[in-house]
């Protein structure tokens, strides 16, 4: 089959994205203009500013996507853009240039799930990774457990009926005080705490249930928190971030390898922002080897949002014969 060199295309969140690959794996160019430090000082992504940056960052950034990877428009076969889920006025200027630039070319737009990009982010770091496997994505917006079934077929198996896992870290470490994003701030404060020092409760919902929750423990953390101050008594951070983590990983590692069990699958997966946890990956790592399932992860960059990721799930996509007509519409609710 002839080569596919596709330009991709992120925004919806606070990252303005633009990629160049080769097929479904090999990346010539990913290009990432992060708003976290203007969104810092609100605490949190503020959807009208994110809006307003990536109107002035996308030309520049695809620009730049494409110079690095040494191509011209001209040279490019498809179109892939994430068209949700995420924030709408953010979601909309990726899509309206990738609209413009696939009628312009008159070449295929590929709209692209955000998720399904998360875990094609494991397709380019894992050159030999094949479906069928099981895939815990865990972001800021979102916590699900899926069944990678095949290229673009997915069973989800279970999801979160509250807070993303990454929402909740962002919250904890907010209450501790700690700034924005707070996952790898916990990450870093919990290495020097005892995660045993507090028991938070873990949530295992009803049994055999893969959804999850965790908004009684961003709760019962919060409630510490509160106690400890009106009883005037000292908090140690570390030991509150490495106890608050324990609970999230115990969890989330516990259901991610019963699938794996209860679907005969020897091959796990983690995606999304929360992947990038130093504990989740160790802890898989030593649960996976004991259970002799192989264990995939992405590298750091490939974790929070980029368009490398969306070009990768745009490719097999396209390949499966998915195309997008010209009218394809930001779905902020976008389930998979
Ligand atoms: O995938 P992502 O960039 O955006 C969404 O699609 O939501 O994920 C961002 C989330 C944030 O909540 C951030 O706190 C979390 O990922 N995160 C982490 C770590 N690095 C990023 N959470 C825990 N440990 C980390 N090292
Ligand atoms: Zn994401």
């Amino acid at each position: 089959m002839k080569d596919i060199l596709s330009l991709a295309i992120e925004t919806s969140c606070d990252e303005t994205s633009a990629a160049v690959l080769k097929n479904g794996r090999e990346v010539k160019s990913n290009i990432i203009m992060s708003q976290i430090d203007i969104h810092k000082k609100f605490g949190g992504v503020v959807p009208e500013v994110a809006s307003r940056n990536h109107v002035q960052d996308i030309n520049p950034v695809i620009k730049e996507a494409l110079d690095t990877a040494g191509v011209s428009f001209r040279d490019l076969d498809i179109i892939s853009v994430t068209y949700g889920p995420g924030l709408v006025g953010a979601l909309l200027v990726g899509l309206a240039s990738a609209k413009a630039l696939a009628y312009a070319l008159d070449i295929p737009l590929v709209g692209v799930h955000h998720i399904e990009g998360h875990i094609a982010a494991n397709y380019i770091a894992h050159e030999k990774l094949e479906p069928p496997f099981i895939c815990l994505v865990v972001s800021g917006g979102h916590t699900h457990l899926v069944k990678v079934a095949d290229y673009g077929k997915y069973e989800i198996l279970g999801r979160t009926r509250d807070d993303a896992a990454g929402e909740a870290y962002d919250k904890v470490a907010r209450a501790i005080g700690l700034g924005y994003p707070g996952g790898p701030l916990i990450d870093k404060l919990a290495k020097e705490g005892n995660p045993h020092a507090i028991s938070f409760p873990r949530t295992y919902l009803e049994e055999g249930s893969y959804d999850f929750s965790f908004s009684g423990l961003k709760s019962a953390v919060l409630n510490y928190l509160n106690g400890m101050k009106m009883k005037a008594e000292p908090i140690n951070e570390a030991d509150v971030a490495a106890s608050f983590q324990e609970a999230v990983i115990e969890v989330l590692s516990a259901k991610l390898i019963r699938a794996c069990k209860e679907h005969g699958l020897k091959q796990a997966a983690i995606a999304g922002g929360v992947s990038a946890n130093s504990a989740l990956r160790e802890r898989l790592e030593t649960m996976c080897k004991k259970e002799e399932i192989d264990f995939y992860y992405p590298p750091l960059m490939l974790c929070t949002d980029n368009a490398a990721m969306i070009g990768s799930a745009g490719y097999y996509e396209y390949v499966n014969g998915y195309t997008s007509s010209l009218d394809l519409n930001a779905k902020p609710g976008l389930r998979l």
